[in-house]
């Protein structure tokens, strides 16, 4: 006699077509935006230690792997540029100059690739010899927020008039992007769009990425750390009321970083916004899953689509993630 049950749930999990006609949650190729790490010269690519799988590139290498990302389906890069220690000073300068290697690398892929759309960072780490986003009041012991906007504002035009479709501050200042929408539209920039970093966390998971642009020198060692303008882990609610702010000031999507770890900070936003939202799997997160797997002590391949479906699965409709390109192969071939 079979159990008397009215529900055998189990019907829908059976074969892998069942499963397929029922999954609730997809995974696209434009789903994915493709950070990309970019230096000058003409080596590389170059390796990044604590990122299997992860090569800084140079201009012309960047183009070539933006086609190559374009073929696979993925509508959306976001660059960052290793600036050499020498062009670094106190102030970020070499952030505001027209030809610097991230604008020049920008032009570039524009011109070969023009529907691709570029995400541009703004914020001034990869240019300042302490490391942190922004310029420090005189006696060092804070970032100066409305010297510090000033500065984004500059460089969310440069960045406009260098083909950026989005530019994406990331610093955490307050009243960033309202004043940087202001400026764009009164340069003419009305259709360039402000992806937020609107719920950054202060995480140890961004370690990776400094070694990648060289900004480890703010990570915590020193008097002036960047808790004092990235968000505490321990805070969801505040990460609502942050991004709220960046949707009033005119953000067209909103982002929450790191991802996998603020899963509750996604979903809870998803509820209280209609825009567009990220979550950027950052590079420790992408660390993780590559170390594991190098010991044997988890699929990779398994892993990193979990990983990704779980961000999509808490209400993110855009995910930044060092796994786009082979996630994208996998996507197009089936697997
Ligand atoms: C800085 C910036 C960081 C990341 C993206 N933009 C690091 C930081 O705040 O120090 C981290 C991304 C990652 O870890 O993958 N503006």
């Amino acid at each position: 006699m079979p159990l008397d049950i009215t529900q055998r749930h189990r019907r829908l999990r059976r074969t892998s077509a069942v499963r397929e006609l029922f999954r609730e949650t997809q995974l696209r190729a434009a789903d994915l935006i493709a950070p990309i790490f970019i230096q000058g010269g003409s080596e590389g690519p170059t390796p990044i230690g604590s990122m299997p799988g992860v090569f800084r590139l140079n201009p012309s290498q960047l183009v070539d792997e933006i086609k190559e990302l374009w073929q696979l389906g993925i509508r959306g890069v976001a660059l960052f540029p290793v600036t050499p220690p020498g062009l670094k000073d106190p102030t970020g300068t070499e952030a505001m100059n027209p030809a610097c290697l991230v604008l020049r690398a920008m032009r570039a892929a524009k011109a070969a690739v023009p529907e691709m759309l570029l995400f541009s960072d703004i914020a001034l780490d990869p240019f300042t010899s302490h490391g942190h986003d922004g310029i420090l009041t005189p006696d060092g012991l804070d970032v100066d927020n409305d010297a510090t906007v000033a500065r984004l504002v500059e460089m969310a035009l440069l960045h406009a008039r260098s083909g950026a479709d989005f530019v994406a501050p990331s610093d955490m200042m307050d009243g960033r992007v309202g004043a940087i929408r202001r400026a764009l539209d009164s340069a003419g920039f009305t259709s360039t769009g402000i992806l937020a970093y609107s719920a950054k966390f202060a995480s140890a998971y961004y370690g990776p990425f400094r070694e990648a642009v060289g900004s480890a020198s703010a990570a915590g060692t020193r008097a002036l750390d960047k808790r004092s303008y990235q968000m505490d882990p321990a805070n969801p609610r505040a990460a609502i009321i942050d991004a709220l702010e960046d949707e009033a000031e005119g953000a067209d999507a909103l982002m929450v970083k790191p991802a996998g770890l603020y899963l509750d900070v996604i979903s809870a936003l998803r509820r209280e916004t209609r825009l567009p939202l990220a979550a950027y799997q950052v590079s420790g997160e992408y660390a993780q899953i590559q170390a594991a797997a190098q010991l044997g002590w988890l699929d990779l391949v398994q892993a990193r689509n979990e990983s990704l479906l779980a961000i999509k699965r808490a209400g993110a409709d855009l995910i930044l993630t060092y796994f786009a390109k082979e996630m994208a192969r996998s996507l197009q071939a089936g697997t």
